[in-house]
């Protein structure tokens, strides 16, 4: 019978409400979602004392294995995992992904140097994955039946995936005609039941919470901490490829509020672990038009950006003191993955941002679509919402809150080939905003446009058009 840790006595794990007033424990295995004492968000907490430097060797020699298990960019580093030696480990390979220099990125944002953390390289095509083969094993070793999640396309691709290979039943939520195409196509072919909802993502992820109540459904949302634990690992991969230099800062974009959390509790556990001696400035970026996050931060800090000398001096210690999040009942974005306007980990994500003397801004439909154009020029590319990484942090630099000679790196959450409805519009100048209630429809401007051209099929006429098209692509 697979086991977690806790019962295998290696060390002791447990699930704790993060309220500090509450701060109620629960056993690994119990199938709750929030506190059931207060309602409050909930982490998993493993106490276990383990020498850095070991870790380091061990993790390094994992990487010239062929075990399925050490090949896996997440569970390679499973010694950060509530789980035991004998876990079922459902895995497709995932993490494993790629850093890169960015000189043309870095250029455009008035940095020196920039690196992307490309997340888009997982099997699924979004960091989703790193966090769904650990939800996916939880529901192995919890018996569970059936598997659901509510989506904007990149969370519902990959429980799809894991679902399948790890033979379980899969439903999915979507907001119907608000995913892209290729999101529920893979949907659709991982075998999921898609289930479209004539309403927004935070619709479904309303009604998908009230689901879970059924005990044979297991909801695999970021509101499942085990979703959390998986995803934490990308700080541990991250710095690993750094040769454990940590960076100044790390944006990533931010929707539900997962993803910001993951990577702060990643960093603030190889912190205590001592394989790190700080932590890097985490922020996040949003789209303007679904911001609640961005306008909490404002309200917040009382400012745009807040940059605190000593990182957490803005943490109030009495969490109740902390300002609510006001949900945004219409958001409206084309970059779909983070069209949100109720996240559900905010008061985790707002933890992480603040413990590390970060910040959260937002950043229009214009300035996203260019930095994408920016980044695919790099030959890497992205989905939409990627993209408001490299906007966040160009505003972040005129502003004056990264300084030009700052380490930075930018995190790609989605593959390029997520939305190519997007990037082709972009292309050919046929892009426009979102509708919403407030604003009309507004065309986009294809600042760096690269749209096909038809050609006669001569020699002389395809040369001719080579040299037009480099000249275009130089002043553009
Ligand atoms: N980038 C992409 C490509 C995403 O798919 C998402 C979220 C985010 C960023 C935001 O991450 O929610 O952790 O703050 N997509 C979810 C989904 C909501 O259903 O696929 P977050």
């Amino acid at each position: 019978m697979p086991t977690n840790s806790q019962t295998a006595g290696r060390t002791t794990v447990t699930q704790r409400c993060i309220d500090p007033d509450c701060g109620a424990r629960f056993e690994i295995n119990e199938r709750i979602y929030v506190c059931s004492r207060c309602g409050g968000l909930l982490d998993v907490v493993q106490e276990s004392a383990t020498d850095p430097e070991q870790l380091r060797g061990l993790w390094t020699r994992r990487l010239a294995s062929f075990e399925t298990r050490d090949r896996s960019g997440v569970w390679r580093y499973r010694e950060l995992l509530p789980f035991a030696d004998n876990a079922p480990i459902v895995s497709l390979a995932e993490g494993n992904t790629p850093i890169y220099d960015a000189p043309v990125s870095a250029a455009y944002c008035g940095l020196r140097a920039l690196t992307l953390k490309h997340q888009g390289c997982n099997p699924t095509g979004s960091f989703k994955d790193t966090g769904m083969t650990v939800a996916i094993t939880q529901a192995l070793i919890l018996g569970v039946q059936t598997v659901v999640c509510a989506s904007t396309g990149n969370t519902a691709a990959s429980l799809a995936a894991y679902a399948a290979r790890a033979k379980l039943q899969c439903a999915i939520l979507v907001p119907r005609g608000q995913i892209s195409h290729a999101k529920l196509a893979q949907s659709l072919d991982y075998g999921a039941a898609v289930l479209e909802l004539d309403g927004s993502f935070d619709d479904a992820m309303r009604v998908i919470r009230e689901l879970a109540e059924d005990e044979s459904i297991y909801l695999v949302n970021s509101i499942n901490p085990f979703r959390i634990e998986g995803q934490k690992t990308v700080a541990a991969e991250l710095l690993h490829q750094r040769g454990w230099r940590v960076p100044d800062h790390v944006v990533v974009p931010g929707g539900n509020l997962g993803n910001s959390t993951a990577f702060g509790k990643g960093f603030a556990e190889l912190r205590d672990l001592g394989l790190i001696d700080r932590l890097p400035r985490l922020s996040v970026v949003q789209a303007e038009g679904a911001s609640p996050f961005a306008n909490l931060f404002k309200s917040f800090a009382g400012s745009a950006h807040v940059s605190p000398a000593s990182p957490g001096q803005h943490l109030p210690s009495d969490w109740n003191a902390w300002p609510a999040l006001t949900p945004i009942d219409d958001p409206h974005t084309l970059a779909t993955a983070i069209k949100i306007g109720a996240p559900v980990s905010w008061q985790k994500a707002l933890r992480a941002v603040l413990a590390s003397g970060g910040t959260v801004l937002s950043v229009s439909e214009q300035e996203m679509a260019d930095a994408k154009a920016i980044i695919g020029r790099e030959g890497v590319g992205c989905e939409p919402a990627s993209a408001s990484t490299v906007a966040g942090i160009r505003r972040l630099v005129a502003d004056g809150v990264i300084g030009p000679d700052e380490d930075v790196v930018a995190v790609l959450t989605g593959h390029i080939l997520k939305d190519s409805d997007y990037t082709i519009k972009y292309h050919q100048q046929k892009l426009f905003s979102d509708n919403d209630a407030m604003t009309k429809r507004r065309k986009l401007a294809g600042t760096y446009p690269n749209p096909p051209s038809l050609v006669k099929a001569t020699k002389a006429a395809i040369l001719k058009e080579i040299k037009r098209h480099a000249k275009a692509l130089d002043s553009a």
